[in-house]
């Protein structure tokens, strides 16, 4: 049995976690994985498309209802620009190659970050898909790019502060339900987990606002080596946790008290 077929098999046994809405992923490693191969930086984010395909495919197929990837954050401009526009240019064909299956499997593009600052032609290609794949009703598939936790909160801030001085809102009316409207996250749920590749722990400006309860699972795996036996593997940690938002878990009910 070849090793695609074992973990296929796998996945159709497995139950995604009852009331589970949003996965988000750090894909990090890519450099790493090449680099242990003797090859340049890039061939690691090329073969990180591989691995993103067959993660959407997966969570497809689980009925997880949102998948947010990490795929180019604020910070990563500091980067060789040959590295970047290397990415880019992975983005752009992945994008164009994969338009029929999106809309096969019903997944819908959105973008989070600001597309502004990329070039036109990986900017256009994301409004297309955006608006090729918005009546799907699958898989609703969020792709974090020149995205930052920080900046998208500054980005509410300054929604906020123009209503303040126009009148529109009023001091009192600021909570934390009413600020995260204008967060650019605010369309989809808050990431139930987050699972970082690369066994690096931290969070690198991602979700910063909305990822304030969600689980962490750190895989020791790197990004290309990620695959459908360690996504069960993270899921089922998942499973095994007591979300408690701060209150105290009930051994007898295993509900929040
Ligand atoms: C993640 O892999 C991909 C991006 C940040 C675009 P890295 O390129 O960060 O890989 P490592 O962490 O250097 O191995
Ligand atoms: C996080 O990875 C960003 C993405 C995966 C897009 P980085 O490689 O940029 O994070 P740091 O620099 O190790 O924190
Ligand atoms: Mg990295």
């Amino acid at each position: 049995m070849n090793f695609q077929k074992k973990n296929s098999r796998n996945l159709c046994k497995f139950n995604c976690p009852e009331n589970f809405q949003h996965l988000a992923v750090i894909m990090d490693g890519n450099g790493r994985w090449a680099k242990n191969k003797g090859w340049p930086r890039y061939f690691g984010h090329f073969r990180g498309v591989k691995a993103l395909r067959q993660m959407v495919k997966s969570c497809s197929r689980l009925g997880i209802p949102y998948l947010t990837v990490f795929a180019f954050s604020t910070e990563n401009w500091k980067r060789s620009s040959t590295e970047v526009s290397v990415i880019m240019k992975l983005m752009r064909r992945a994008l164009t190659r994969y338009k029929e299956e999106l809309n096969r499997d019903q997944i819908r593009l959105h973008v989070l970050g600001n597309l502004g600052e990329l070039s036109p032609s990986v900017k256009n290609i994301f409004n297309e898909m955006r608006e090729q794949t918005k009546n799907n009703q699958g898989l609703q598939l969020i792709v974090a790019v020149n995205y930052g936790g920080k900046r998208e909160i500054i980005e509410a801030v300054k929604i906020l502060s123009e209503k303040l001085t126009t009148g529109k809102i009023k001091t009192e009316d600021i909570n934390e339900d009413s600020f995260s409207k204008y967060l650019s996250s605010s369309a989809f749920p808050p990431p139930d987990m987050i699972i970082r590749t690369g066994a690096v722990s931290r969070i690198s400006n991602f979700y910063l606002w909305s990822a304030a309860y969600s689980e962490i699972y750190v895989s020791s795996l790197l990004w290309p080596d990620f695959n459908e036996e360690e996504l069960i593997k993270a899921l089922k940690f998942y499973s095994q946790t007591q979300r408690r938002f701060g209150g105290v878990f009930n051994k007898n009910t295993s509900e929040r008290e």
